[in-house]
């Protein structure tokens, strides 16, 4: 379905993706995995036509999707071709409401019954949007913000759909939701291209992944293989950790656990003890 060949693109002088080769089969979810900088969004503007919006150009390679070569070709014809991008960060239009969003997301399409349909299947899928009908994005919370993008993206029915970091900034409850409605989407018969920085849940939903270094595909295969692989392994690990206390180092309480761990509780009175001298206890 879609074929990335020998993919580098610049922006000004600098090289931020060199050699890349990516596919994606019909029926496939596919994770792009890989530390930040590392040129994944780089490679979605690349293959949804808007890295001249970005100050990018493909310096070389080939993108090819259902067979045709569309390096060049203007996103809102590769819209056309059935491949949608769901940005990184969302960008929902704040000052429309749900609704308007969504008929954004289909603007490209004229065929009034299809866009009835696609907006009846995206508000069954998303019934938190349903309810926000008339409510303008802006004040959505970020998680519902990230559905409405998702639900904008597929307003065109798309035969696959670039992903870009759906889970940043979102509440763990939140990040199941997208996570099982990636799947479910993919179930309905959609492609999916992701961009996950949760390398572990991405590993688990996705069936094939590319790991990226800087500038460069470093690993590429099955998700389960690769998820079995040491360097993988050692790396998601550390990712679980961060994400799991994601609000972590803004919690106040936190120094005092952690001093916790390394103080018997009942020398913990105060932080002034907990910072202060070593309790004589220690030396007991
Ligand atoms: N519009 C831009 N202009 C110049 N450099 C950019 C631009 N967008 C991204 N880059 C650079 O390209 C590299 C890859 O970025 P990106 O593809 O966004 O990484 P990732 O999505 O893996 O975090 C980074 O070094 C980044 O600074
Ligand atoms: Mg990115």
């Amino acid at each position: 379905m879609l074929q990335v060949r020998g993919l580098s693109v610049n922006y000004g002088a600098v090289c931020a993706l060199e050699g890349a080769d990516i596919e994606v089969h019909a029926g496939e979810i596919v994770a792009m995995i890989g530390p930040n900088g590392a040129g994944k969004s780089t490679a979605l503007r690349a293959i949804a036509g808007i890295l001249p919006h970005c100050d990018g150009r493909i310096a070389a390679g080939e993108v090819t999707f259902d067979g045709r070569v569309i390096n060049t070709m203007p996103p809102h014809k590769l819209i056309r071709l059935g491949l949608s991008l769901v940005p990184e960060n969302r960008h929902v239009f704040s000052s429309m409401t749900v609704l308007e969003n969504l008929e954004m997301g289909a603007c490209t399409s004229r065929d009034k019954q299809a866009n009835r349909e696609a907006l009846n299947r995206v508000l069954a899928l998303f019934p938190r949007l349903a309810e926000r009908k008339r409510q303008r994005a802006g004040t959505l919370s970020t998680g519902e913000q990230q559905m409405l993008a998702m639900g904008r993206g597929l307003m065109v029915s798309p035969k696959l759909m670039l992903v870009d970091e759906p889970t940043v900034g979102l509440s763990p409850n939140f990040v199941d939701v997208v996570f099982d409605t990636l799947v479910a989407i993919n179930k309905a018969g959609t492609s999916i291209l992701l961009v996950e920085q949760n390398a572990r849940l991405a590993l688990e939903i996705s069936h094939r992944s590319y790991v990226f270094e800087i500038g460069k595909i470093a690993l590429s295969g099955e998700s389960r293989a690769l998820s079995e692989d040491p360097r993988i392994k050692k790396s998601t690990s550390a990712r679980r950790t961060r994400r799991e206390f994601p609000f972590a180092r803004r919690d106040p309480s936190v120094g005092v656990r952690a001093a916790k761990r390394r103080f018997p509780v009942s020398c913990l009175q105060s932080d002034a003890v907990v910072r202060g001298p070593r309790p004589q206890v220690f030396h007991s």
